[in-house]
């Protein structure tokens, strides 16, 4: 196989349900290794596509591909390519942890010796050894979500696709899983992960799609998404005295000014020259400035400006 091979490619993939398009003619593609990130808020369509691209089901336009093999003509091939976290929970809870991966290797046809020795090794990177013969009903969600990353894990995949996974555990639970991301990423592992926290985007992945209302909004790394609406960054600034709005618009970089409460915003292309003639102008009229703020963008901002405009 081509180093260079893109993991995960989608071409013009589309679902309907009704009338009502959940998926609308995506193209994208995953690179070998990477940390990819599809985040949207709820109702994006991430679980559609999820289903679509680890072949649950069928789209209605458009292709995937699973390191080159097409997931409609070749399933059985591609499936054993990829790991799935779903975004509900697979794990049987009336089996035990052990029990639970011996049938998930059983799906893929795992030889027994090598399920034996896989499942121990996992028990034992999540810290579930010596819980391996409990019902998987007395685990806590965080070991629950452990136990599902073990199970996605026991066919040994290229690829492995997170559908949420990190949603509603525990701040402990989800580091936990974040960090284990990044770790089985360093084994070279291609990861497809899927969210609404823009945070833990920004934390562990190398490219970003932002979907909203089954269409990408943009795709890029989270740095560069932020360079790229970088004309939201504003100064933000209080005197001890109310000021007239309309002297600040043209201060040089001003593109726009606010009132906030008693803080005066202004969206800005240069805050540097910004905050010299704030700081000029207080001086010759003899102002007091009590709070001085300068912000860049954060991803949230991003996100909110991207998914605005994908309607
Ligand atoms: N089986 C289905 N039948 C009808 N509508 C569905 C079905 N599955 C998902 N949808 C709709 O498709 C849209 C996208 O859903 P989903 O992919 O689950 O979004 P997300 O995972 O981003 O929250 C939603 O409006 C949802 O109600
Ligand atoms: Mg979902």
């Amino acid at each position: 196989m081509m180093e260079s091979m893109n993991a995960i490619e989608v071409d013009d993939l589309t679902k309907q349900f009704d009338d009502f398009t959940a998926v609308n003619h995506l193209d994208f593609e995953v690179k070998n290794g990477e940390i990819f990130g599809f985040l949207g808020p709820n109702g994006a369509g991430k679980t559609t596509t999820v289903r679509m691209l680890t072949g649950i089901i069928k789209p209605d336009f458009g292709q995937v591909s699973i390191m080159g093999l097409d997931i409609r003509r070749d399933p059985i091939r591609a499936k054993q390519l990829i790991g799935v976290v779903p975004e509900l929970s697979n794990a049987y809870t009336e089996l035990t942890a052990w029990n639970n991966l011996q049938f998930i290797a059983e799906l893929y046809g795992v030889p027994k010796k090598d399920a034996r020795q896989r499942a121990e090794k996992l028990l034992g990177k999540f810290d579930l050894y010596e819980r391996k013969d409990h019902k998987v009903r007395t685990f806590s969600k965080g070991m629950k979500q452990k136990l599902i990353l073990a199970m996605s894990l026991m066919n040994d995949p290229e690829i492995i696709f997170l559908d949420e996974p990190t949603s509603g555990l525990d701040v402990m639970s989800a580091r936990l899983i974040k960090d284990m991301l990044l770790e089985l990423n360093k084994e070279g592992k291609t990861i497809f992960l899927t969210t609404h926290y823009m945070e833990e985007v920004n934390q562990l992945c190398s490219r970003v799609a932002i979907i909203n209302h089954g269409k990408i909004a943009a795709i890029d790394a989270p740095e560069k998404l932020k360079m790229k609406v970088g004309g939201l960054k504003w100064v933000e600034i209080s005197f001890n005295t109310s000021v007239d709005i309309s002297d600040f618009h043209t201060m040089s970089g001003v593109i726009d000014v606010r009132m906030s409460a008693d803080k005066l915003r202004l969206y800005t292309n240069e805050p540097g020259r910004t905050v010299y003639q704030l700081v000029d102008y207080s001086r010759s009229n003899d102002l007091e400035i009590v709070t001085l703020n300068t912000l860049t963008p954060t991803f949230e901002d991003v996100f909110i400006k991207l998914i605005g405009e994908v309607k």
